[in-house]
C-alpha cells in the first residue's frame, strides 16, 4: 500500500491519510513518513482501523512514549496508557471527566516534559457535535508583527494543571488528592522550537500559562490572552468531526486544541467515547530524537 495525503478540507492545516492499515506493525519507511507529516500537517487522520488497544499503543509508540494520565480514574483498565473520554455519567456518579476538555489547551503542558503528541481512537460518536478544534500555532507565530514575536522569543511563561480561564469557560477533570502533588508549576518558553520541523511556533498560551517570568502578573495576564486571542482565530482553526474507527492526532507542540461542548449522553446518538494515548519525546524512526 502507499501512503497518501490529502487536505481535510479547506483549512491551512490537517490531512487525511489513506494506504495505511494500523493494525499492524507500520515499516520503517511509513513510520518516518508519519512523523515528517505530523508537525507538517499538524493533525492527521485515519478513517477506518480496526484496533486492539495494544494496537492502538504501538502507533503511539511511532510518535514517542504513551504517558498514562495523571487522572488515574479515567484510565482504560488494563491499559493505563489509554485515556478514556465520554459524555457517559454512570450511576455511581463518579467524575467522568465530562467536558473536561472543552477549553483551549494544550496537553500536558502542566508537566516538565509535555506531551509532543495527542491521538484519539473514536469508538462512539454522536450523530452532531464532538468534534476536536485545533489551531495552528505555527501559523500563529507566523502572522504575528516582528516586534512581537522578538519580544515572545524572550519569554518564559509558568504553567499549572486547570484552566486559568475557568471563571468564563471548562476547566480540566478535578485532581484528587495524591494527583495534586504530581503536577507542581512548571516553566516552558512562549515561542518554542518544534524538535522534528524546528519552525518556530508559540506554545501554550491558553489553560495552564498562569504567569511569565519577570512580567508583573497584570501584564502576562493581558499579553497572554491577547495572544490567545490572536491563535485562535478561525483562519487558524481547523474543526474535526470523527468518524467511528477513526484515528486522529495532532501535534502537541505546533497546535491547542478544545473539544466541542457536549450534553451528557442520553441514548446512541448523542454518546461520545474516545480512547485517548499522549505521548512525550520525539522519534525518527524506532529513535527519539535529542531533548
Ligand atoms: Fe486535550
Amino acid at each position: 500500500m502507499t501512503l497518501n495525503f490529502e487536505p481535510l478540507g479547506d483549512d491551512q492545516i490537517g490531512a487525511r491519510v489513506s494506504g495505511i492499515d494500523l493494525s499492524s506493525a507500520l515499516t520503517l519507511s511509513d513510520m518516518k513518513t508519519l512523523q515528517t507529516a505530523l508537525p507538517k500537517y499538524r493533525a492527521l487522520s485515519f478513517a477506518e482501523q480496526r484496533l486492539e488497544p495494544a494496537d492502538f499503543i504501538r502507533f503511539g509508540n511511532c510518535f514517542g512514549t504513551p504517558q498514562p494520565h495523571v487522572l488515574a480514574h479515567l484510565r482504560l483498565k488494563g491499559n493505563p496508557e489509554i485515556l478514556v473520554l465520554t459524555n457517559i455519567v454512570k450511576d455511581d456518579n463518579k467524575p467522568n471527566g465530562h467536558n473536561g476538555a472543552a477549553f483551549w489547551h494544550t496537553d500536558n503542558s502542566y508537566e516538565a516534559q509535555p506531551a509532543s503528541a495527542t491521538m484519539l481512537y473514536a469508538r462512539q460518536v454522536p450523530v452532531n457535535g464532538g468534534e476536536t478544534l485545533v489551531c495552528d500555532m505555527f501559523a500563529a507565530y507566523q502572522a504575528l508583527p516582528e516586534a512581537m514575536k522578538q519580544q515572545c522569543s524572550k519569554l518564559m511563561v509558568r504553567h499549572q494543571y486547570g484552566n486559568r480561564d475557568q471563571d468564563k469557560e471548562f476547566s480540566a477533570g478535578q485532581l484528587q488528592g495524591e494527583q495534586v502533588k504530581q503536577v507542581p508549576e512548571v516553566i516552558h518558553p512562549l515561542v518554542y522550537r518544534h524538535p522534528v520541523s524546528l519552525g518556530k511556533c508559540l506554545y501554550a498560551v491558553a489553560a495552564s500559562a498562569r504567569s511569565i517570568v519577570g512580567m508583573p502578573d497584570n501584564e502576562a495576564i493581558e499579553l497572554l490572552t491577547e495572544l490567545k486571542a490572536h491563535c485562535t482565530q478561525p483562519q487558524f482553526v481547523l474543526k474535526h468531526p470523527y468518524a467511528v474507527d477513526e484515528v486522529f492526532i495532532w501535534d502537541t507542540i505546533a497546535t491547542m486544541h478544545a473539544a466541542a461542548i457536549m450534553d451528557v449522553a442520553k441514548d446512541t446518538s448523542n454518546t461520545r467515547v474516545m480512547h485517548r494515548i499522549s505521548v512525550k519525546g520525539h522519534k525518527r524512526g524506532h529513535n527519539f530524537l535529542p531533548a
